[in-house]
This record gives structure tokens, sequence and C-alpha cells, in this order.
């Protein structure tokens, strides 16, 4: 018999649950908004009860939504919130790993505080949020439909950003060390039908990069070989494959959303002033 290759049915989500950290605003918010409307149920997780009113408010058209209030970076909070996911869907076939934390400052200046709060928001906590859920995730999964974790990387961790002015070394870092736990785990948990992959996105909008924005835009669109930043739907396009049928078999990935930025060498100037290139120096 051979196998339904209709859109719909490889990319379906109906019946799925899934759980998003970090769901209140920015990426986070546009994946539930995407989960939700390919028929998934979701819960939004983050810290502050106002922004998931707020989130709850602007999803309302969604029923399958629920929200609950949780700070990754706390052990208890993270058992909490594994016991509330089991008592509402009493498995999870998704896990979003998004919640995320940056500090920017020079190296003189950059302070240990700093750096210890960004490693522990985006890798100590992503780690230990897996490890309490993936009980939960092998209830859900099947050996023909595993599953799924997907780390909400970023290009920092791929390559050194540029465009920021003030160095944010602990943020890159960090998403450097979650790609490759992401890799780790998806060796440890395949064999239970759970894959593990990392999206790296680009610049998207959000309160996180709401301050970059305002002032180097026209820098990030210059960086960018596609000459823009990306786009909801971009993200939420991913993250419907790494959840479907059609993602069942892509594990350990790591996959850049950026434009190319990631792969390119930066700014070139001659595009920006109509100089052709030519060949006289490099014959
Ligand atoms: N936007 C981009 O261009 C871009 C690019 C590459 C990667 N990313 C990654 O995408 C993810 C989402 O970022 P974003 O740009 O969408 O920023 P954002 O709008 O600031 O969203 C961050 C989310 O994480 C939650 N959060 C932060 N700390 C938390 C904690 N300790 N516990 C629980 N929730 C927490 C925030 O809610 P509360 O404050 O209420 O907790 C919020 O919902 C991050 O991992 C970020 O590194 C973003």
């Amino acid at each position: 018999m051979s196998e339904n290759l209709s859109i719909s049915s490889l990319f379906d989500l109906s019946g799925k649950t899934a759980l998003v950290t970090g769901g209140s605003s920015g990426i986070g918010l546009e994946m539930a908004r995407g989960l939700l409307r390919n028929g998934a149920r979701v819960i939004i997780a983050s810290r502050s009860a106002q922004k998931l009113d707020e989130a709850k408010g602007e999803l309302a058209d969604y029923p399958a939504l629920e929200a609950i209030a949780f700070d990754i970076t706390d052990p208890r909070h993270r058992l909490r919130l594994a016991g509330e996911v089991k008592q509402r869907f009493g498995s999870l076939f998704l896990l979003v790993n998004n919640a995320g934390a940056n500090w920017g400052a020079r190296l003189e200046d950059y302070p240990d505080a700093g750096f210890a709060k960004v490693m522990d928001t985006n890798v100590n906590a992503q780690f230990a949020l897996t490890r309490e859920f993936a009980p939960l995730l092998a209830q859900a999964a099947k050996a023909d439909d595993p599953a799924r974790i997907i780390n909400i990387g970023s290009m920092d961790g791929l390559h050194v950003p540029i465009v920021q002015r003030v160095p944010t070394f602990a943020y890159s870092a960090s998403k450097a060390a979650l790609h490759h736990l992401t890799r780790a785990l998806a060796v440890e948990l395949g064999p239970r039908h759970i894959t593990v992959n990392a999206v790296a996105p680009g610049f998207f909008a959000s309160r996180m990069t709401r301050h970059v924005f305002e002032h180097y835009l026209a820098d990030i669109e210059a960086d960018c070989p596609l000459g823009r930043i990306g786009q909801a739907g971009e993200i939420v396009g991913v993250i419907t494959y790494l959840a479907s049928r059609a993602g069942a078999y892509t594990n350990g990935a790591v996959i850049p959303v950026d434009g190319g930025t990631s792969i390119s060498k930066g700014h070139r100037d001659y595009l920006q002033s109509n100089r052709t290139p030519t060949n006289e120096t490099n014959p």
C-alpha cells in the first residue's frame, strides 16, 4: 500500500499536544499560533501571568490553548509544570524549548551574574526541563511517529554576531551549547522514539530584538543575503515540518532559518555603492 503523500497528511498536527516555553511573546507566540492553526492542543508557559493573559487574548480564536505561569530556571516550577501537563494532557507529544535570555556588555564590563543568567536560562534549564518531560514524551512516542523536542537555538550559535555593536558572549556560547546538547540528546532519546532537533533563527521581530531593530535594522538587512528579517510563517513552517509526519525521520539536526546570514561574510559594501567587483586584485 502506498503512503499518503498529500500536504494535508504529511503536515497534519491534529490531536497532537504541545508545550511551548516562552510562548507568551515573539517567536514563541507565533509558533503557538501556528501549532494551534494546524490542529494541535497547546500550552504556553512563561513567567509573567499578565503577558500570558495578553497572549491568550491574542489567540482567543483557539479554544485548544492553555497557559501556565512558570520560571524555567526554578527547579520547583519545572516539576510543577510537568505535573500540570500530565494532569491536563496525560502525555506530551511536542516540547518546544523556546524561552531564552540575552545579555550584552563589553568584555571589560561583562558581569559574572549576567553570564550565569544566560547560561542558566538557555542551557541548564533546557536540559533540566527535557529531563523532567522525557517520561511524558515517552508516553506519546511511537516507533513510526516519534515524540518531538525542538530547541530554539540561534544563528549566533553558528557564527559570531557582528551587527549588535554590544557583544553578547554568553548568548552565543549558550546557543552553540544548546545546538550540541540537541545532538547529544538526539542520540540518547532516539531509541526511546523521541526526536530532538534545533532551529537556529536569524533576526525576527520580538521584544528581544526591538532595540537592535530600532538602531541597526539597515545593517541587519545588509548582513543578510536575502536582505530582510524573517517573517513569522518562516519559523512556523519549519516547526510544523519538525513536529509532523514529514519530519519524523529528522533527528539531531540544527536547522538555520536566517536567510543565509550565518554563512555570509557580513556586510558587502560594493552592493550598497553599486560598485561592480572586478577580479583585478585577484586574477
Ligand atoms: N527574535 C529573534 O530574532 C531570535 C533570533 C534567534 C533566536 N531567538 C530565540 O528565540 C527565543 C524566543 O525569543 P524572542 O525573540 O521571541 O524573545 P521574547 O519576545 O523576549 O520572548 C521570550 C519569551 O521567553 C519567556 N521567558 C524568558 N525568560 C524566561 C524564564 N526564565 N522562564 C520562563 N519563560 C521565560 C518570556 O516571557 P516572560 O518574560 O514572561 O517569562 C517570553 O515569552 C529565544 O530562545 C531566543 O534566543 C530569537
